[in-house]
Parts: structure tokens; sequence; C-alpha cells
């Protein structure tokens, strides 16, 4: 009997930044309103899923990083009913909703913490994570802050620390406590229970600690004017061995609903991250999410040892998966340029494994500089200066050529700005050009639709050298050939010692302007930055 693939291994998943996709009421700021207005848009594109990056109540101190309430929609963004409303047109279009579950942190705001705070003997006062000062005062021991500054804050009231990986007003939450873990879980139920088909999982790594609190080592390879927290090294702060147990506990939950997905935010090295599916069976998360495209230098040599060294530590019942970007770092095409990104996009839909998608990527969006008066993000602002800041790859989504490139109604301020060019990047201008970044996004996405090859077959590398990639995907009715060239200048390959048969017909290329050729030679030529497809 043939395998049969759930939606998250055969489809693609499309993050939006809800803050920045269109703002349908005019305050600035997007809402779930505007992500509705544009379900059709994500239908025609072609992707599979919608992950939403943080709508729950928040102060807003990390963008919504920081949940006042796990169970309800910021105003901000709308209200239950325009979730609710949101994953019935998403379901009505066969797509599916994936929320941001951020398990290893609060807001300070939120009802949990203020009774934790509020005495050492409340019955909540476990749920989170609190220290008295060391022996001769000070905070309990070495940790950093993710966003600069220690991890602990002292609390006067009743004289303990309290431990926060990221900003102070996110403390983090205690899961060995086991009534805080099923109080999670109801979150959990709560939203698939509304019809959510699956979670990102917010640092998932984080939430397993050190249990007796031992001092991180120093790095010695820190150089000063390096982000803070890379002085020490994080051995003991995140990553723990107890952690897969408490994961195991939340699949299980996901596991009593059918095919739900979760997805973990992890930036760990691969041997480590592959630990995530789970120990010796899929108890893990479905996917520890793969961001070695966006880590690692962009050349040929790189991307094929990563490849490599991927698909050959994957457990067997673990599904591969690769992002190119997200929230949290610079725009591809800023880090890799216009060109290549081109040829990225052809990587990501072709390799074995989910692809996720940013919300602008298939426009080629770039970074936009951030004027300092307008600065939002709190890393920026509490490690000014050196390039840690994320605003600029959270722009608002650039829909048309309109003031306020359509994110907005005119005459509002967006809570970010505009790309200035987003009159000639924007998606009806690129909808019209058939060579254009969308254009090849589309035709991308169709073929791995149409080919399960790409979208569920199998994967064999081929050739790495002057600084081309190639690779084939086959199942048993089809075999295609990815070519990458990483170069600005042109590259032959010689098919004749690549492949028994020749190749019979280029698919796509990412010019788009060759499809369909057929290939006659022993030879193919690759453009500079050009990418192809081909069928053999
Ligand atoms: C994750 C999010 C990031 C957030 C951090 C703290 O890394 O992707 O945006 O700031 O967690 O919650």
């Amino acid at each position: 009997m043939a395998e049969v693939h759930e939606w998250w291994q055969k489809g693609i998943i499309y993050q939006v930044y809800p803050r920045s996709y269109l703002d349908s009421n005019g305050d600035g700021v997007g809402d779930l309103t505007g992500v509705i207005s544009r379900l059709d848009y994500l239908k025609w594109l072609g992707v599979d899923a919608v992950w939403l990056s943080p709508i729950y109540p928040s102060p807003m101190a990390d963008f919504g990083y920081d949940v006042s309430d796990y169970c309800d929609v910021h105003p901000l963004f709308g209200s239950l009913a325009d979730f609710d409303r949101l994953v019935a047109e998403a379901h009505r279009r066969d797509l599916r909703v994936v929320l941001d579950f951020v398990p290893n942190h609060t807001a300070d705001q939120h009802a949990w913490f203020q009774e934790s705070r509020s005495s050492c003997d409340n019955p909540k006062r476990d749920w989170y994570i609190w220290r008295d000062p060391a022996p001769g005062g000070g905070p309990p021991n070495n940790w950093l802050s993710n966003f600069g500054g220690p991890a602990w804050t002292f609390d006067p009231a009743t004289g303990q620390y309290y431990y926060h990986a990221f900003l102070n007003k996110q403390p983090d939450l205690n899961w060995r406590n086991p009534v805080l873990r099923h109080a999670m879980h109801d979150v959990l139920r709560f939203w698939m229970d509304r019809g959510v088909d699956g979670f990102r999982v917010d640092v998932i790594w984080h939430i397993g600690k050190d249990d007796q609190f031992r001092d991180n080592p120093r790095n010695p390879h820190y150089q000063p004017g390096q982000n803070p927290h890379h002085e020490l090294v994080s051995t003991y702060e995140a990553d723990h061995p107890d952690i897969h147990s408490i994961i195991r506990e939340m699949r299980q939950v996901l596991d009593a609903y059918p095919s739900r997905m979760m997805v973990g935010e992890i930036y760990l090295p691969v041997h480590k991250l592959v630990t995530y599916y789970g120990d010796g069976g899929p108890t893990g998360v479905h996917m520890p999410f793969n961001f070695q495209l966006i880590t690692m230098p962009w050349n040929a040599a790189a991307v094929c040892a990563a490849v490599k060294q991927y698909e050959e530590s994957l457990p067997e019942y673990g599904w591969p998966n690769w992002v190119l970007g997200n929230h949290d770092n610079a725009r591809l095409a800023s880090r890799i340029g216009a060109a290549q990104a081109r040829v990225a996009a052809m990587l990501l839909l072709t390799l074995r494994g989910t692809p996720t998608m940013y919300y602008g990527e298939e426009i080629g969006m770039t970074n936009v500089p951030i004027p300092p008066d307008r600065v939002q993000d709190p890393f920026e602002k509490n490690v000014p200066g050196i390039g840690l800041g994320r605003d600029p790859e959270r722009t608002p989504m650039q829909w048309d050529s309109s003031p306020n490139g359509g994110f907005a109604p005119e005459g509002v301020t967006p809570w970010l700005p505009l790309a200035a060019d987003y009159e000639r990047v924007n998606v009806v201008a690129q909808r019209e050009d058939p060579r254009s970044m969308l254009s090849l996004y589309r035709r991308l996405i169709d073929l791995r639709r149409a080919e399960p090859a790409l979208s569920i077959g199998r994967f064999e590398p081929l050739e790495c050298h002057d600084d081309v990639l190639i690779f084939v995907r086959f199942d048993e009715n089809r075999r295609l050939m990815v070519a990458l060239n990483f170069s600005s200048t042109p590259r032959t390959i010689d098919l004749a010692s690549l492949v028994r048969a020749p190749a019979r017909r280029i698919l796509l290329s990412t010019h788009l302007d060759r499809a369909s050729d057929a290939v006659t030679s022993a030879t193919i030529s690759l453009r500079p930055d050009e990418g192809l497809i081909l069928q053999l």
C-alpha cells in the first residue's frame, strides 16, 4: 500500500506576521480581517498552511511573544469571533491554520505571573522560576538574557529573583511543575477545539533548563561588539535532556486529535536538532525547524554538505523541512542578493521536506532601513547599533503601488515604515510580470504540487563542484534533476557523466524563459545565478 502523507508533509507553510500583513481598520497595524481578505491570494499562490505569529492579548513588549492570555485574541488583531471566521474561511479554501504557541514564557502582565509574584507561598509561585540571591548577594547564576543584560530580575516584594531568557517582561515558566504543564495542555486543546491545525512552538528548546542552575561557561571566541548573549556558551540554560519527556506529553495532547502538527523553533546543531523528533519513535515535535539555510554561508559547497549531513542524520520517522527566512532574521534577498534569492527559491521548493516561506519572500522583499526614531524591536533598543534589530524584516507587506502599498488606508502611519521601492516591488506589479519573483514562486509551487517526485519523492545528491549543486528528486514515475548555479558567472554541466539517460526537457529555469526547451546535447549551460529543473 502506498505510504500516506499528511498535509504538513506534502504542503508548504507560509508565515504571516499579522502586524504587517494587512491593516483593515486603519490603525497602522495588521489584523485578522486583513489576513482573511488575503486568503484568496494565498490560495492563488498555492501554499497549504498559514502560520500566524502570536495574535494573543499582550502588552506587546516583544510584539506578541509576551502573552498575557493564551486563550483570547488581542483587540488590535480582532476578536475570537474574527479568529473563528478566519479558520472557517481558510478551511473552506482547503488552507490549514497554524498558531504560534509560546510556552517558554508569558508576559509579566499575565494573571499567572501576577499571582506568582504576589507571595512565596502563592500556589502559582512554582509556575515560574524563582531563586534566592547568590550567597554573597546578586543573581543566582551568570545566565544572560537573549536580549542583552542579565537573565535574572530581583523582585523586592518577595526578595527573590525570577528568570527570563528574554526580556524581564517575559518571565520563564517552570515546565517541571506538572500543574503548569496541564494548564498549558489545556491551551493547546482550547485552540484545537476551535479547529486549529497545528502549532509553531516558540523557542521550544528553552523549556528544559538545567535543574541545578549551573553557571554557563565563558565563550573563548567572544569578541567585544558581538551579540552580548554570546559571551557565554548556552550549556545549561536550554536543551536539558528532560525536555523530551515534556514534549512527549504535548505530542500526546496533539495526537488525541486527527492530523494535528507541531513544528518547533530550535536553533541547535543538526545532531541535537534531530533528537527533537523523539527518541526511538515519533514522540517529539513533528518537525524541528531546520534553519541551516539561514545560518550558514551561502555557497554551493556549504549547502551541499549541509543537505547531505541533514539527510543522513534524520531518524527513519523524521520528516525533513527547510526554512529560508522568518521574522527574526534578515530578509533573504538582503542576505544573498536578489539574483541568488531566485536560486534559493528553487532550492527551497525542490529539496526533500516541508518548505516554510516568510511573507514577502515571494516578491523578493528586502530589509528596510529603520530610522532611529521609528525603532520598535526591544532587542534593538536594548543592544543598539550592531545590527541585531529585527524591524527591517518585519515591515508592511507590499500589495500595490497606492500610498501605504495597499497595507493600510491612505493617510495612516503604518507601525513600521514601508520599503522605499514598494511602488515597483509589490504583488500587483509582479502578478502582471511573467518573469517576476512572484511568477517564479508560483511556477515553482505549481510544479511542486503537480509532481509528487518533488513533494514526497526521494532525494539523491549528484554533484557539487565549481559553485554548482545538482541533485535528483524521484519516485516510481519521474526523475527530476535540479541544477543550481550559486555563482554570477556561467557554468556548464556535463550531463553524460552524471546521468545514464540524458535529460529530455527543461521544466523550469529561475529566469523563466526556457521552459519546455528540449535538451539535445550532452552538456547544458547554466547562466549566471540560474537554476534549472530538468526532466530526465
Ligand atoms: C522566538 C521568536 C522571537 C521572540 C523570542 C522570544 O525566538 O521567534 O520573535 O522574540 O522567541 O519570545
